[in-house]
């Protein structure tokens, strides 16, 4: 008797200490349970993120995109990076507008453009390069024209591992003469991650 007793009062404070999921009212256990699955469902969603995060196919923060004007003239005799000093796109950073460096900020296939101008009278030797100037993955030479300036321009695709830098160098012995008038559209380099 005083067992049963026991019994209906126990009954009682667990369907008070109830809980309710889909207007269904749960045990403990129950709701144990369903927290356990809960549980394994999170870790699952976990490690699916971090997956999409890492794979080269996903979009996920993968939005690389830089361009940087010349905004001054510029006479380069060297292999120091042409520093385009004006940066009007960098969705990662990537682009150093101090050093005039590209940095890849993760692998993949990645596209450039460098677009330059001579000044009237004026030659430019000019390789885009990758981490050293012995490494030479595009080129533009604009010869030059007594009586106008000329731009011409190159477009490159290069794989990278993420840290190697892309920038443009002048070729040594030789005077480039760049030009970066008009608001620093004579003169631009620009990439992306193409995937
Ligand atoms: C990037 O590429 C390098 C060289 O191929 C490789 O060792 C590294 O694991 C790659 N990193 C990622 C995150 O895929």
């Amino acid at each position: 008797m005083i067992f049963q007793m026991f019994m209906v009062v126990l009954c009682q404070l667990l369907w008070v200490h109830s809980f309710v999921l889909n207007n269904q009212p749960l045990t403990v256990q129950d709701v144990m349970i369903e927290v356990l699955h809960l549980q394994q469902e999170i870790s699952a969603l976990k490690s699916q993120l971090t997956a999409i995060q890492s794979s080269p196919s996903t979009t996920w923060n993968k939005h690389v995109a830089f361009m940087a004007s010349l905004t001054n003239n510029v006479q380069c005799t060297g292999e120091a990076p042409v520093i385009f000093d004006h940066e009007r796109l960098d969705t990662q950073m990537a682009y150093d507008v101090r050093h005039g460096v590209f940095r890849a900020p993760m692998n993949g296939t990645y596209a450039f453009s460098m677009t330059l101008m001579a000044q009237a009278g004026k030659m430019v030797y000019a390789h885009m390069v990758r981490n050293s100037v012995s490494e030479r993955i595009g080129y533009v030479f604009i010869n030059a024209d007594p009586d106008r300036a000329q731009e011409r321009s190159t477009f490159i695709l290069v794989d990278l591992t993420v840290g190697d830098d892309v920038w443009i160098a002048c070729l040594p012995g030789e005077t480039s003469d760049i030009d970066g008038g008009h608001l620093g559209l004579h003169s631009f380099f620009s990439g992306f991650l193409v995937n």
